[in-house]
């Protein structure tokens, strides 16, 4: 069902933008923005359509951190691990957030209702560390702001 849907998908996509090596990029983000995530099931059907190797794909689909491989949680929290983030306590705040979320960097907890993941740069560096929450920016993330999103994504 999944994989009938991500090739109809990349065949009315294609249609419209193209078959060229240099649609990768915008085909992904198309099957992410729609489906949620770019699975190893899909890799064999957008190297088929644009000509590319399956490993090309592949190696494109897992250099990206933006790319999920798998489906999210009902909530996604992103940390903010670039260098300013990081001398301003964000180790520190990766480690509560998984204690407190419950879920390892990079995972999505066993219920699904949370996504854990890292974030290089959501350029506040000035007022970090800086967390996305369902896409919504919290800036000087602490113990106290991790508790307030835990208590929301238990809500
Ligand atoms: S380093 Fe974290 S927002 Fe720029």
């Amino acid at each position: 069902m999944q994989q009938e849907e991500t090739t109809r998908l990349i065949e009315e996509w294609t249609q419209v933008h193209g078959r060229t090596r240099d649609r990768l990029l915008p085909l992904l983000h198309m099957l992410q923005e729609e489906i949620g995530f770019v699975d190893d099931a899909a890799i064999p059907a957008i190297a088929a359509a644009l000509n590319l190797s399956r490993a090309d794909v592949h190696g494109v689909v897992t250099f990206y951190h933006d790319f999920r491989r798998t489906p999210a949680g009902r909530h996604v929290v992103k940390l903010c691990r670039a260098e300013s983030c990081q001398a301003r306590g964000g180790a520190a705040m990766e480690r509560a957030a998984a204690d407190r979320l419950g879920v390892a960097m990079g995972e999505t907890r066993r219920d699904g209702q949370v996504t854990l993941e890292p974030v290089y740069c959501l350029g506040l560096c000035a007022i970090g560390p800086n967390a996305l929450v369902d896409g919504r920016p919290v800036a000087r993330i602490d113990a106290a702001a991790l508790d307030r999103i835990a208590q929301e994504i238990a809500a």
